[in-house]
């Protein structure tokens, strides 16, 4: 016969921060196990929908479902939400009511609709410094810092999450730094070796490391796997005990930035970083992450946000290149909530309360660089679609003091548009950051602000 369990008040539920959870002589049973498109069609039935609109085809120009890259059919829902205007029909005339009114209302759809929502209490993490290493990057000597963030995981054993991040600062900084953080794609610090100056010019690290700042890779897949199999595990699994998400759970992207906020907490403690200044960086599907990270951790001093596309930057509202339905479809849902497949079908993009021109709004006033590539080769992306969303996100700099992009008109390719607090720049290569680093160091230039360089000795008496 079962004994009945008895609840264990845990040292962090006696300090109010956990979950309570009941503990008996079962262990814990292991997460629920479903295959990506076992889930996806659970969500579906959670929903009631029995089927979604067809995302666009960008590998046959040729298909019935061929993706659109003609701008004349590319606005089929021209008129955005207006984020000045409050559910009650309202109009937000002042900095205050912005903070206070509005900016609530547009969270809540973003946490409802369309990323899910983080539990209102997640795990500590404990962050061990695993190996401090000096180096020289070209000229500069460096330190290097290899970290796992320990995620509690006393509230459900079977899930264990451990952050990778790395951190380089120059060692010769006389203060705290500015640090730029990147979602690296690859393992542990990145993607290999660092190009080398010479071809195609200095790697990002490089360039940000000559401005005296620092640069952090952090490594999304520690956080949280890139599928919906995955969903029961990670961070997102820990928190729901190895149970599938509800509908407004939140999905990977939110997941990402979560452990971004995290890397930014131990930060706050590493006396070689000014932890007021540290920006985030991501590419693709972490250029969406680093958005939302963005968006939603005002503890961000800035963004460069790299062909964010569809789910990132690019307006919903747009057919171009991807859509929504990709998006909704199985290969990507779980980077977002469970309730954003309902606008792929039945309900439209016009149906969506919010669009992602008030997801830059919500970074406001801080500065947000958004890059994409030319469109014959970063098509995929639309970068006329991020450029609106860009502008869209203008009154809102505006009404609290700040400059918006300065046009409304779209640029020619690698115009750069950084006079403002919102940036942005379409280079001409294909699915890449690097040729947008030169241009947002520049715009990150007015911003952070690496310890002055020690004096230098003056002349010896004579
Ligand atoms: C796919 C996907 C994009 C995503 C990209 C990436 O192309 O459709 O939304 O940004 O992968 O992350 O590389």
């Amino acid at each position: 016969m079962k004994r009945p369990s008895i609840l264990v008040l845990t040292p962090v539920l006696l300090a109010g921060l956990a979950y309570p959870v009941a503990r008996g002589d079962d262990p814990p049973k292991p997460p629920v196990q479903l295959s990506t498109p076992e889930d996806h069609k659970r969500t579906m039935e959670l929903l009631n929908i029995k089927e979604l609109r067809r995302g666009a085809n960008g590998n046959n120009p040729k298909a019935e479902n061929a993706a659109n890259f003609d701008e004349s059919k590319a606005n089929p829902f021209p008129n955005l939400p207006d984020p000045l205007v409050l559910k009650n029909g309202q109009k937000i005339t002042t900095a205050e009511a912005w903070r206070n009114d509005r900016r609530a209302e547009i969270v809540e759809d973003f946490d409802r609709e369309i990323y899910g929502r983080v539990p209102k209490v997640t795990p500590l993490v404990k962050w061990e410094v695993t190996a401090t290493e000096k180096r020289m990057i070209d000229d500069i000597p460096v330190v290097n810092k290899r970290l796992v963030g320990h995620v509690d995981n006393s509230s459900y054993s079977p899930v264990s999450v451990d952050i990778q991040l790395t951190l380089t600062v120059p060692e010769k900084a006389t203060g705290p730094v500015p640090v730029m953080m990147e979602f690296g794609f690859g393992g542990f610090g990145g993607k290999g070796p660092m190009r080398p100056a010479g071809k195609g010019g200095p790697g990002w690290q490089q360039q940000v490391l000559a401005k005296g700042w620092g640069y952090a890779i952090l490594t999304p897949g520690s956080i949280q796997a890139d599928n919906g199999t995955g969903l029961t595990k990670g961070i997102i699994g820990l928190c729901n005990q190895g149970q599938p998400r509800k509908l407004d759970d939140w999905g990977a992207l939110r997941a990402w930035a979560w452990g971004a906020s995290r890397a930014l907490d131990y930060f706050e403690t590493d006396k070689a970083v000014d932890a007021r200044q540290v920006g985030i960086e991501g590419h693709s599907r972490y250029g969406k992450a680093a958005l939302v990270a963005m968006a939603y951790d005002e503890r961000f001093a800035i963004a460069y946000v790299s062909s964010s596309g569809a789910g990132g930057a690019k307006l919903h509202r747009r057919n171009f290149g991807e859509l929504v339905e990709n998006v909704a479809g199985s290969g990507e849902y779980h980077w977002m909530a469970g309730n954003y497949l309902k606008y792929a079908g039945p309900q439209t993009w016009n149906d969506l309360p919010v669009d992602s021109h008030e997801l830059i709004a919500l970074c406001a006033p801080r500065p947000v660089f958004i890059g994409a590539g030319a469109t014959n080769g970063d098509g995929w992306v639309d970068a006329r679609g991020m450029f609106l969303a860009a502008v869209g996100a203008g009154p809102v700099y505006r009404l609290i003091g700040k400059k918006d992009l300065g046009t409304t008109e779209f640029p020619a390719i690698e115009t750069p548009l950084i006079d403002g607090e919102v940036a942005f720049r379409q280079h001409n290569g294909g699915h890449t950051p690097g040729p947008n680093w030169p241009t947002f160091v520049k715009f990150a230039d007015r911003y952070l602000k690496a310890p002055l360089a020690p004096a230098t000795k003056p002349p010896a008496p004579r």
